[in-house]
């Protein structure tokens, strides 16, 4: 198996792929390529979301806002594992007073949950596909550490997944893993989920149990999951220590948590013809357990920014829908912006901070080309 050297790849799932790669099959063929060249593993990771390149009206590829499981993103290190449920066991070790060992009906028969989330990839470039709602259902995973009883000292919960590989400078039986605090795994939206919109977990988003951080960026969202590890120091796992760490030229570390406010166009799409003086745009926006207090537009860099309608209430840590109607004043090549603040008044920067040597974080306003003709 390999693990991609790559900061952030991540997939193109079929539908997607069926729907936005033939809409613009020439433009979109050239960026799958460029990216099924630069990755090792082209079964493991296809391309890197972008947005699409147009040649038809979008308005025939509206997404409803919870993304069906086929069209969801995917991001894995290394290949994913085929877990049969019957030779499968969820442990519950470490730090706590009475270690569990857990089979899948045992979950199925415990108390479940059952919720929307919007999950992003750290590495989600502006604009990208790498973020998606599904309605999960599963176990709070708080009530299984409450069940095992937690040690005094415990500070750390590590997510081991059952997925491993060998590449260079990752050190041999590397298996994917990551360690949230304490307070983020004891919160109640912190779940193990064992379905994704009503179908249990399909292979490839973590059949048969996935760890979901509600509102942190995917990479806590550990995938076929075997252990959960309770801790009382801090994870020295290469992911942990390696990956997700926002690094600045001045030799500033932190670890990526929270996701960042963030937006996207769903219509227009970029390169997008657009006939006729009046047009609807559609967007999606997100910030982490934060709502979104407001999304802006303009249609020139040095034009004004317009207030996007929002709609009256919005669900906790899953994407919003926005619009706006555009009358064009006229015919010509634009370039729309769209940048999203939260309600604790947080912006999407329109440039990356030029300090950061990381790539995550990548909330800049998304923008779009298109050309109208009256
Ligand atoms: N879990 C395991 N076991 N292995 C992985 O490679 N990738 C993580 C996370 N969980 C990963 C994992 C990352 S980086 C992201 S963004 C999310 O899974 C993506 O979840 P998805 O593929 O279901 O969209």
């Amino acid at each position: 198996m390999t693990f991609s050297a790559d900061p952030e790849k991540i997939r193109t799932p079929k539908a997607m792929a069926r729907r936005e790669f033939l809409i613009g099959a020439a433009a979109v063929s050239g960026l799958a390529s460029k990216y099924a060249r630069a990755l090792p593993n082209s079964s493991a990771i296809l391309a890197t979301l972008r947005p699409a390149v147009d040649t038809v009206s979008s308005s025939e590829i509206l997404p409803s806002l919870v993304t069906p499981n086929i069209d969801f993103f995917i991001r894995n290190h290394f290949t994913a594992p085929v877990i049969s449920e019957e030779n499968w066991n969820l442990e519950i070790s470490g730090a706590v007073t009475t270690p569990l060992k857990l089979s899948y009906s045992d979950l199925l028969l415990s108390s479940s949950i059952r919720r929307p989330l919007t999950l992003e990839c750290a590495g989600n470039p502006a604009g990208g596909h790498g973020a998606s709602t599904a309605v999960w259902s599963g176990v709070p995973l708080t009530e299984l550490l409450k069940q095992a009883g937690l040690q005094p000292g415990a500070t750390t919960v590590i997510f081991h997944g059952a997925d491993s590989g060998v590449a260079e400078g990752l050190p041999p039986d590397t298996h994917y893993a990551r360690a949230i605090p304490i307070e983020k795994a004891t919160d109640p939206t912190t779940l193990l989920a064992y379905e994704m919109n009503g179908a249990p977990l399909p292979p490839e988003h973590g059949f048969p149990l996935r760890a979901l951080v509600a509102g942190w960026y995917g990479m806590d969202s550990v995938k076929w999951l075997t252990r959960v590890e309770v801790s009382q120091g801090p994870f020295q796992g290469y992911f942990q220590q390696q990956s997700y760490v926002a690094t600045t030229s001045k030799g500033d570390r932190r670890p990526i948590t929270g996701m960042r406010v963030n937006s996207r166009f769903i219509r227009p799409l970029e390169n997008e013809g657009i006939h006729g003086k009046s047009y609807r745009i559609e967007g999606v926006a997100w910030a982490g357990d934060r709502k979104i207090s407001k999304v802006e537009l303009r249609f020139a860099s040095d034009g004004a920014w317009q207030p996007a309608v929002l709609p009256t209430s919005q669900v906790a840590m899953v994407w919003t829908s926005w619009s706006y109607e555009w009358n064009v004043p006229r015919a010509g090549q634009y370039t729309i912006e769209v940048r999203a603040t939260d309600d604790q008044g947080n912006a999407q920067p329109l440039v990356r901070d030029p300090d950061r040597l990381d790539e995550y974080e990548l909330n800049t306003a998304h923008r779009v080309r298109v050309t109208v003709q009256i």
